[in-house]
């Protein structure tokens, strides 16, 4: 019998007893700017948004005209809902306060507004990423506090994907379900149901570019990623495309690990702990693999600060155990 399971319906149906409602509403109104976002990428050869608007982020980093319209975007959408009671995104300094004219709500957003960023001008897949939790304390919520909680108390999150297709990947802790959108319809529909890690992993990512900054662990350790070690070494081939969505993305279908490494003299690598390391420690914990920062579980980690970065092992849990393996013995 035809059916097709539309991402609202797939939300209704599997919303969890304890948030319903509002937590449903959220869900959606992600979902509505995941179709804005990726109109907006798919025109990005055709108008004149290529290029930096200008402006150098938080990070340091050359802001791309589509960061800023995916950030506003998220931002428009879910600022007067009455769900939220506070947001932050890569692309701020600040945590972002629901204006004082619209009721608060009971849910904190964090979100990659626009993941990959450099593979925008050259027409290779980009993503965003979320994470939503509860407030902690209903009298005040709004504050920072209310951000800085470790990824294990994430009640959903998710990432889009902005490659051959568009798509929509979600947990709210009952599975991982992935959501191909229909262009022509306009909806994402179910593609993709209980995702799980495939065993034997396929890939391996790291960008080899920065071999040199390693430490004798971290190089050690990409030597036996690559085969080149005694005993039970993996079967894997390299793929790194350089956006976490699109990398992480390929190896949760095909297996593997994305590593982005601690380097010397900058020991907290690249990732970015609350908007990106997080939300897919999640995600890969729910499709039955591991994320680390080397030392244990991403999930336990404590923030400290909105753009705190991490140290990234994620993956299949045998390849992301092993750096842990490695880096108390080099200890
Ligand atoms: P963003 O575009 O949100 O700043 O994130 C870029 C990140 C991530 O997407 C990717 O995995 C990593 O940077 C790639 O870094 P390198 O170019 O140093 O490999
Ligand atoms: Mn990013
Ligand atoms: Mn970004």
């Amino acid at each position: 019998m035809f059916q097709v399971n539309t991402i609202e319906r797939f939300i209704l149906q599997h919303q969890p007893k304890h948030a319903q409602g509002d937590f449903t509403q959220l869900l959606y109104d992600i979902a509505l700017a995941a179709k804005l976002i990726s109109h907006q990428t798919n025109r990005a050869g055709l108008t004149d948004i290529l290029g930096g608007a200008g402006e150098v982020n938080v990070q340091g980093e050359d802001q791309q005209k589509l960061d800023v319209y995916a950030d506003e975007a998220l931002v428009r959408l879910c600022d007067h809902t009455g769900r939220l009671c506070v947001m932050a995104s890569e692309e701020r300094e600040d945590v972002i306060q629901i204006p004082e004219q619209f009721e608060k709500g009971s849910y904190v957003l964090v979100y990659d507004p626009l993941d990959g960023s450099s593979n925008i001008d050259v027409n290779v897949s980009i993503g965003t990423v979320f994470g939503i939790y509860r407030y902690k304390d209903w009298e005040t919520r709004g504050r920072l506090e209310d951000v800085l909680q470790p990824p294990r108390d994430l009640v959903a999150a998710g990432y889009i994907l902005f490659g051959a297709s568009t798509m929509l990947v979600y947990s709210t802790g009952d599975g991982v379900h992935g959501f191909t959108l229909d262009t022509e319809v306009g909806e994402f529909l179910l593609s993709h149901p209980n995702m799980r890690l495939p065993e034997p992993p396929a890939y391996f990512s790291v960008n080899h570019g920065n071999l040199g900054k390693w430490s004798p662990a971290v190089k050690a350790y990409v030597a036996w990623l690559q085969g080149q070690a005694d005993g039970d070494v993996p079967r894997l081939s390299s793929r790194y495309i350089g956006s976490l969505v699109a990398d992480f993305h390929r190896n949760l279908l095909r297996g593997g690990i994305f590593a982005y490494p601690a380097e010397i003299g900058k020991p907290e690598g690249k990732i970015r702990l609350l908007y990106e390391a997080g939300p897919l420690a999640f995600l890969i914990h729910h499709a039955g693999g591991y994320a680390s920062n080397g030392h244990g579980p991403i999930l336990d980690i404590e923030p400290t600060g909105l753009h705190q970065r991490v140290p990234f092992y994620i993956g299949n849990r045998r390849l992301v155990e092993r750096i842990e393996t490695l880096l108390i013995e080099e200890k």
